[in-house]
């Protein structure tokens, strides 16, 4: 197949046939063209291949833009660096959730509404009986997003924005209610139910930390840095969880089923499981004498040990979260006075890496999880916490792209079709005569 590029289309013509299609190439207000292939099938009849879908934009979106080679990364066209440095996480909800920051009087609406709606039923506080204490508290979050339509069964109602929005609020809401309990859960102590005088994320670092007995003190330090890393998490474009979510949502699934795919594909150690794993990467090399060993570990294409935390399917520099985050790492351990040895390995870590041709080569450069595990450690949220408090933060995201698929009039059932390599038809063969 040859590929000829014309002004405004691209020619794809079949080798040894004299058909051809004419595949029109758009464009958005940043990045790449993408050439339309919808109807590569009826034109040509072949379909592309892509595992992995690296090179498929498989939507139109205008919530978060990414340039993986400059480093960049937008929320609604706003750098995330400026929106760390001056924005809140609430502020940023509405922005992916609306489009445009809010005017003081929007956000009092939205805060109040959203401040509204964080408590849970008390008979959905009865499932957590059901749960092993040891229970993983990703699965707690799933289970529990996913059983939540069973309490707002008008949340089917797609098609009725409202309901849309209702439900939208009700997940940004409870999420960290949930993961709160999820953590109170597993070290047995009592429920902490929400508290509307405080700020989100001051609310969900009192719900994981305070006990009925004592009064709770506030930590600004520790509020702003949960602050933060919402922000940083918040959203991020076309990832697996976020696809997940999509899928799950292009079927016509309600919003809270559609959450809880998200929390799933979320889980898994080369996405929101990562910062777990870069934990215990670092606890398992526990000494800077050990880390040449470990990075020829990695080198060693049969080991399978990857460096986690480094690498990213889009940026292929810099992610410029990771930099946000080992600023704040800095910041945070300073403040609380946290003097973390596993601080000192990750950055003799990274220095190695970045000055190594194996990932020099390939590009791999440190990613948000890099850091975001010792930031978290030292706030004194254990390991198990790390990706419950991600699909906390990328809610807010996942359900801003949900709401944006269902208005696209582009959107239809997810589907993608396979290279078949599988046998060809044959008869079936009696079993005395295999
Ligand atoms: N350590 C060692 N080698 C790596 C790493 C790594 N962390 N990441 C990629 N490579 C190597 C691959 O083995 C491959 O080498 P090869 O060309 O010799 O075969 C090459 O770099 C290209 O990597 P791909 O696997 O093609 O990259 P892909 O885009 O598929 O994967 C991913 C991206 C999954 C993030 C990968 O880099 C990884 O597993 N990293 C570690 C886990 C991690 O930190 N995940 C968090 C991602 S960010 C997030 O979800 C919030």
């Amino acid at each position: 197949m040859d590929k000829v590029n014309n002004a405004d289309h691209a020619t794809l013509t079949l080798p040894g046939s004299n058909r051809s299609a004419q595949l029109k190439l758009l464009s958005g207000t940043l990045g790449p063209q993408v050439a339309d292939i919808r109807k590569l099938q009826s034109d040509l009849g072949i379909f592309t291949f892509d595992p992995g879908y690296g090179e498929t934009a498989s939507c139109e979106s205008k919530i978060t833009y990414i340039d993986g080679d400059a480093g960049v990364l937008l929320y609604r066209g706003y750098p995330i660096e400026q929106l760390a440095e001056k924005s809140t996480f609430l502020e940023v909800a509405y922005l992916l959730m609306y489009g445009e920051l809010p005017t003081s009087a929007e956000f009092e609406t939205f805060s109040t509404g959203i401040t509204r709606h964080t408590m849970l039923h008390e008979q959905i506080r009865r499932f957590w009986e059901g749960f092993r204490r040891d229970a993983h508290p990703m699965a707690v979050l799933c289970g529990v997003v996913g059983a939540m339509s069973a309490f707002y069964p008008e949340s089917v109602n797609i098609n009725d924005p409202r309901e849309r929005e209702i439900s939208a609020y009700r997940l940004i809401a409870k999420i960290p209610t949930i993961t709160a309990w999820a953590y109170k859960y597993s070290v047995g102590q009592p429920f902490m139910y929400p508290r509307n005088d405080l700020s989100y994320a001051e609310n969900f670092l009192y719900m994981m930390n305070a006990v009925p007995p004592e009064s709770y003190r506030k930590n600004p330090i520790l509020e702003r840095a949960m602050d933060l890393i919402m922000i940083l998490h918040a959203d991020h474009e076309q990832n697996a969880s976020t696809s997940t979510v999509r899928l799950a949502g292009s079927t016509g699934a309600n919003p809270f089923a559609c959450i809880a795919s998200g929390i799933a594909a979320l889980w898994g150690p080369a996405h929101g499981g990562a910062n777990e794993a870069v934990l215990k990467m670092l606890e398992e090399i526990g000494d800077k004498s050990k880390i040449p060993a470990f990075i020829a570990e990695v080198k060693d294409k049969n080991s399978h040990t990857k460096l986690m935390g480094f690498g990213h399917r889009v940026y292929k520099n810099f992610d410029p979260r990771a930099k946000i985050m080992q600023r704040t790492c800095y910041e945070v351990l300073g403040e609380l006075g946290v003097k973390d040895p596993l601080l000192d390995l990750a950055i003799e870590l990274e220095k190695i890496a970045l000055n190594d041709d194996y990932f020099v080569s390939r590009k791999l450069y440190p990613n948000v999880d890099f850091y975001s595990g010792i930031i978290l450690k030292a706030m004194g949220f254990p390991t198990t916490m790390f990706t419950p408090l991600f699909a906390m933060a990328r809610t807010t995201g996942w359900i801003s792209q949900w709401m944006e698929m269902i208005e696209d009039p582009l959107q239809r059932i997810g589907r993608p079709r396979q290279l078949y390599t599988g046998a060809p038809q044959r008869d079936y063969v009696e079993m005395a005569a295999r």
